[in-house]
């Protein structure tokens, strides 16, 4: 089992380039289910996510081929209706898109309850109404979900849903591509990565519109046809590398970026006294001396991103004064705060706030990768620490961010995987045995 150690103190200085949106290619690749022919998808992150998805998609009888590191084909034109290795589902949340894109193609699925990070419930009640809606029987059992279109065939719907939900709404769409009539999905996200799905699902011959507004409308097609296309860049992605740049003091250029994507994280950044600039597929961080305070709350796009919460939390334990950081989307996505409390942080948190101290040197520790994003934010914490530290249990982070380590490396931080048996601890001192 590997860990990442950290060298802190280190201003990151350079240039990074940012790869595929995960969240698009995470319902992409299970969205390509729903075509008969060859799909060319360009710019796919290279992580353990889309590694499992694609792993799924030839068990149900595509064809996959890489053509480069970040390009590949699907072709499932003989993809059959069958069980698929379910060990991979339930480890990701993704693989509730099989539900969508299963029943649009076959008439019929079977998957498992998803997996993925644990902020607390995290239920797919709006998923089970969009596809009951489109006319599907939908039962779950001994930890699996049973979908059923009577006849084979979805039909088009009116669905209102009750919860702003990035899932439900990709799920919903994927579902009706393909179903006779039109549906049409109010209150719908309004993520980036929508609209990616919406536009790779229009290059493959679907009639998706509305897609980035609360409103979607769907005209259901014959069959979808092959085609190519190229994955937006990972505003999260991006986003915690300018976080990273801003908490370390450094001076950083973040390439292959949709300046559009990342203006909520921008504009808090700036907030804080942190330079940011924008270009036209790049954005440049400069840390200011002295952070200041800020409020955050959370909410879907184009407010502030849950997924940049912890990674924000960590900077604010630098920025002089007390933060308020309001969790708007999730009830528990916190657990990140006790890691940093090793590290000497001050937080208090009741229910969906915290509320950091600000203004102190972090001291390097042990800690956990709790999920994904709070496993960036023990980086970023010990990237600015004074000392060593060690983030555990990475495999997390592996899940959405492509060559971390590299990453960082190249921007100057002393980083490195190493195996969890190469260091021991001597006192408050963390020592290296390789
Ligand atoms: C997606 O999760 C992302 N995951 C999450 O990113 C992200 O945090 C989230 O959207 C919000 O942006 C993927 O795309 C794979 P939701 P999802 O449905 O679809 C409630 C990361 O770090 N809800 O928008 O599961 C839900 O409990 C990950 O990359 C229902 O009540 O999120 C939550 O409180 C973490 N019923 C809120 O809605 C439902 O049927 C938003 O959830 C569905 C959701």
């Amino acid at each position: 089992m590997e860990k990442y150690r950290i060298n802190g103190g280190r201003a990151l200085r350079g240039e990074v380039e940012i790869s595929g949106a995960k969240n698009a290619a995470v319902a992409i690749i299970p969205a390509a289910l729903l075509v008969e022919g060859v799909c060319r998808i360009e710019n796919i992150p290279q992580i353990s996510d889309t590694d499992m998805l694609l792993t799924i998609l030839a068990e149900l009888g595509a064809k996959v081929s890489y053509i480069n590191k970040s390009t590949i084909e699907i072709d499932c034109t003989h993809a059959r209706y069958q069980d698929a290795p379910y060990d991979l589902m339930r480890k990701i949340r993704a693989s509730y898109y099989l539900i969508g894109s299963m029943l649009g193609r076959f008439g019929s699925a079977k998957t498992t309850m998803p997996g993925g990070c644990n902020f607390g419930v995290r239920p797919i009640d709006q998923h089970i109404k969009g596809m009951t809606a489109l006319g599907a029987t939908i039962d779950v059992k001994n930890g699996f979900i049973y979908a059923d279109a009577a006849g084979g065939r979805l039909r088009g719907a009116r669905i209102y849903l009750d919860k702003v939900s990035v899932g439900a709404t990709m799920n919903i769409m994927m579902a009706a591509v393909l179903a006779s009539g039109r549906t049409i999905i109010e209150n719908a996200a309004r993520e980036p990565h929508i609209v990616d799905l919406a536009n790779f699902l229009n290059s493959m011959g679907a009639d998706v519109r509305g897609a980035g507004t609360d409103t979607i409308k769907v005209n259901g097609v014959d069959k979808l046809h092959g085609g190519s296309y190229s994955i937006i860049p990972d505003q999260i992605e991006a986003g915690t590398y300018m976080v990273a740049a801003a908490a370390t003091g450094g001076e950083v250029l973040i390439t292959n970026v949709i300046p559009k994507h990342l203006e909520c994280i921008s504009a808090k950044l700036r907030e804080t006294g942190t330079i940011v600039q924008e270009y036209e597929d790049s954005v440049l961080v400069k840390g200011a001396s002295n952070l200041r305070r800020v409020n955050i709350k959370t909410m879907p796009y184009p407010g502030f991103p849950t997924d940049m919460q912890p990674q924000m939390g960590a900077l604010l334990c630098l920025a002089r004064g007390t933060s308020v950081i309001t969790e708007g989307i999730y009830d528990n996505r916190f657990k990140y705060v006790n890691e940093l409390r090793k590290m000497g942080a001050e937080i208090q948190v009741d229910g969906r706030i915290a509320i950091i101290e600000g203004g102190r040197r972090l001291t390097g520790a042990k800690v956990l990768a709790c999920d994904l994003r709070a496993g960036a934010a023990m980086v970023i914490a010990g990237l600015c620490a004074a000392g060593v530290t060690e983030v555990e249990d990475i495999h997390f982070i592996e899940r959405g961010y492509e060559n971390f380590v590299g990453k960082l490396q190249a921007l100057g931080a002393d980083i490195e995987m190493v195996d969890v048996s190469e260091t021991v601890e001597l006192g408050d001192k963390i020592i290296s045995l390789g």
